[in-house]
């Protein structure tokens, strides 16, 4: 299969110039300028083509609450969003504590054969917090643990899983909340853990990686630690960064201060912030009537980090694409996440002048669930591409027939 795109803006983290991408077997075959080649091609004038976004941080709900989401309805939200990779998270049904789990969403991600997806494995056996022996059995399909959803409340039995991490060379999603502390003050909860999940990590030297941090003090923690030289990195959600708690909207960590976010942007600016990982948690409208947590936000993602931090001029749409793609790519290992020539040819079409009006109506997650509907955001994603596929147009809605 050969594809070229032509007259693109082409950005990732390191370049920005106009020109053309020749795709051929899936990767990035060749890059210049005036390529003509005898396939089909795809004229990207006026337009930009990024590196695909891969997602540290996804709930697909796939064991167990597939009313929610699954993962051919989160697999084809993602394509939505610009992203062709993405890392679930444990907090099935059942947990995701096992190979057999791992193995159930691998095949059936396969089968449906859309995007890249790693599952993560919980920290601990079935999320409850004690056991930690079923680390030993994972294999080398699972890169990632974490329990997030929850905190580890049990700092030795977080310290025996940092071991078997280290010398597993997994790494170690940290959901850092206290949970004996969030009725008094969810800061503190938030705080409290990710201080001592990094003073675990420091003396484990297991590599430590902060989810959604959220408030000024958490995010100073995990500065100190990299100047330190502990292995910690960190993400940080897009509604932490767009939305303040004025807006009123049930997520864990929950929407923080004015302050915070300017911290947080702050923080991104000054090179301490890996990673933008969505959160993507769906739910029904009911389950969010009984108080669920979580934003179903992938679709929307980049639209709202453009708008905010890129459109607002915080940052370039090169840093951009290196915490949606570069960084996310390293960290997962992941041979893809700029516009390279060996790099599978997995790209994203997007018209950064134009703006859309948010309808969650139309999200293609089965989680309507999100605090930006009726919001109008800047960046129009038109094509994903993976390995060189179509596998969502904004045209056809649905790429997935497109071969
Ligand atoms: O808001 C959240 N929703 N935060 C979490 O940590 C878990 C997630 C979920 O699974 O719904």
């Amino acid at each position: 299969m050969e594809l070229l795109i032509k007259n693109a803006r082409i950005i990732d983290s390191s370049q920005d110039f106009k020109g053309d991408v020749y795709i051929k077997n899936g990767i990035i075959y060749e890059l210049g300028t005036y390529l003509d080649k005898n396939c089909e091609v795809l004229d990207a004038e006026g337009l930009v083509i990024m590196p695909a976004f891969i997602d540290l941080h996804t709930h697909f709900r796939d064991p167990g609450q597939t009313y929610k989401e699954d993962i051919l309805s989160g697999s084809l939200a993602a394509a939505a969003g610009g992203y062709t990779a993405v890392n679930l998270m444990a907090n099935t049904v059942p947990a995701c504590s096992s190979m057999e789990t791992v193995k159930y969403v691998l095949d059936k991600s396969k089968e449906i054969n859309l995007i890249d997806i790693h599952q993560a494995v919980s920290i601990t056996r079935d999320l409850k917090g004690e056991d930690v022996s079923h680390l030993e059995s994972l294999d080398y399909k699972v890169k990632a643990i974490s329990d997030d959803g929850r905190g580890v409340a049990n700092s030795k039995v977080m310290l025996d899983a940092m071991v078997k991490a280290k010398e597993k060379g997994l790494m170690v999603i940290s959901h850092a909340e206290s949970e004996e502390l969030t009725a008094v003050d969810t800061r503190l909860a938030e705080n409290t853990m990710t201080w001592r999940d990094i003073t675990l990590a420091k003396f484990t030297g297991c590599h430590l990686h902060v989810a959604h941090v959220s408030t000024k003090e958490a995010m100073k923690s995990v500065i100190e630690a990299k100047q330190e030289g502990i292995k910690v990195t960190c993400e940080v959600a897009p509604h932490h960064l767009a939305l303040t708690s004025k807006t009123a909207y049930k997520v864990n960590p929950p929407l923080r201060e004015e302050e915070d976010v300017e911290y947080l942007i702050k923080a991104i600016k000054e090179g301490y912030v890996d990673a933008i990982a969505t959160d993507h948690a769906p739910h029904t409208a009911e389950d969010k009537l009984k108080g669920a947590n979580g934003i179903s936000g992938i679709e929307i993602a980049f639209s709202v980090c453009f708008t905010k931090l890129v459109d607002e001029g915080y940052i370039s749409l090169n840093k951009l694409s290196e915490l949606m793609s570069k960084n996310p790519a390293k960290l997962m290992k992941f041979n893809k996440g700029e516009v390279k020539i060996g790099y599978e040819a997995d790209l994203v079409l997007v018209d950064i002048n134009n703006k859309f009006t948010v309808n969650s109506a139309d999200f293609k997650s089965k989680g309507k669930n999100t605090p930006f509907d009726g919001k109008e955001l800047k960046g129009v994603i038109l094509k994903t591409i993976k390995s060189g596929r179509v596998i969502y147009d904004k045209q056809n809605e649905d790429g997935r027939h497109k071969d």
